[in-house]
C-alpha cells in the first residue's frame, strides 16, 4: 500500500517563526515589511499571521492579515520564490477566507501592486473585484489596487427562508471599533 504523502502544515506564526517569514519575504518584496514590524504583528491579537509548512521544505509561504470593523483586510501573503506554482499561494489565501468566514466577518479588502499581475488573477479566481486605484500606496511610491469581496455567511449561520419579509440573516451586534 502506497502512504499517502504528509499532508501540509497551516498554523498561527511564532517568534521562532520570523527567520523564516523574513527570508520569504524579503525575495517577495522590493519594500519588504521590517523584522520589528513582523515581530509586533505576531504579538498583536488583532493581526492573524499564519504559516503553511510542506514536507521536508520547512515553512513556504505565510500570510497577514488583521480585522477591524467586520472586515478582514490581507496585509501580507508570500511565498517562497523557489516553491511557487504548487497552489501554496491558493492555500494560503483558501485558509483566510474560510476563517474569516467563520469568524462571522462581512466583508474581505486586500491591496496589490499594480504591476502584480499573477497575485491579481489569483485574487481575481476567489471572487475579489478592484475597486480603487491607491496612487502611491508603497513606500517607492508605487501604485496598488484596492481588491474587496463580500462573504457569504455559513449555512449554520442562516435563518430559515424569508417569509412575509423577513431578513435571511441572523441580527448581529455591530462593534464601534476594533476588537479587544
Ligand atoms: C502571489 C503568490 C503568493 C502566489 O503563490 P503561489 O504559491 O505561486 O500560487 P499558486 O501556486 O497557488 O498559484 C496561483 C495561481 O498563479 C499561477 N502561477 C503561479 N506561479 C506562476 C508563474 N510563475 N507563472 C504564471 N502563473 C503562475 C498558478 O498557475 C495559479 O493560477 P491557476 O489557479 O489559474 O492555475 C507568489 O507568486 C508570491 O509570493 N509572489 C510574490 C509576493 C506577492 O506578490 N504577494 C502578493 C502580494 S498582494
Amino acid at each position: 500500500m502506497i502512504n499517502p504523502l504528509p499532508a501540509l502544515n497551516l498554523a498561527p506564526a511564532a517568534l521562532a517563526d520570523i527567520d523564516a517569514i523574513d527570508r520569504i519575504e524579503r525575495e517577495a518584496f522590493n519594500t519588504p515589511w521590517s523584522r520589528d514590524l513582523l515581530r509586533a504583528a505576531i504579538l498583536n491579537a488583532q493581526y492573524r499571521v499564519q504559516i503553511l509548512s510542506a514536507p521536508g521544505e520547512g515553512v513556504v509561504g505565510f500570510y497577514i492579515a488583521h480585522t477591524v470593523n467586520e472586515k478582514s483586510n490581507l496585509d501580507n501573503l508570500a511565498v517562497g520564490a523557489h516553491v511557487r506554482g504548487n497552489g501554496y499561494g491558493r492555500t494560503l489565501v483558501t485558509d483566510w477566507i474560510e476563517r474569516a468566514r467563520a469568524d462571522r466577518l462581512e466583508s474581505l479588502t486586500l491591496q496589490v501592486n499594480t504591476a502584480n499581475r499573477l497575485a491579481q488573477r489569483l485574487y481575481e479566481a476567489f471572487a475579489f473585484r478592484t475597486i480603487r486605484l491607491l496612487v502611491s500606496y508603497y513606500p517607492n511610491g508605487e501604485d496598488a489596487y484596492q481588491m474587496e469581496r463580500r462573504l457569504a455567511p455559513l449555512p449554520e449561520q442562516r435563518t430559515a427562508p424569508p417569509e412575509f419579509g423577513r431578513s435571511w440573516f441572523i441580527p448581529r451586534r455591530r462593534r464601534s471599533g476594533p476588537r479587544p
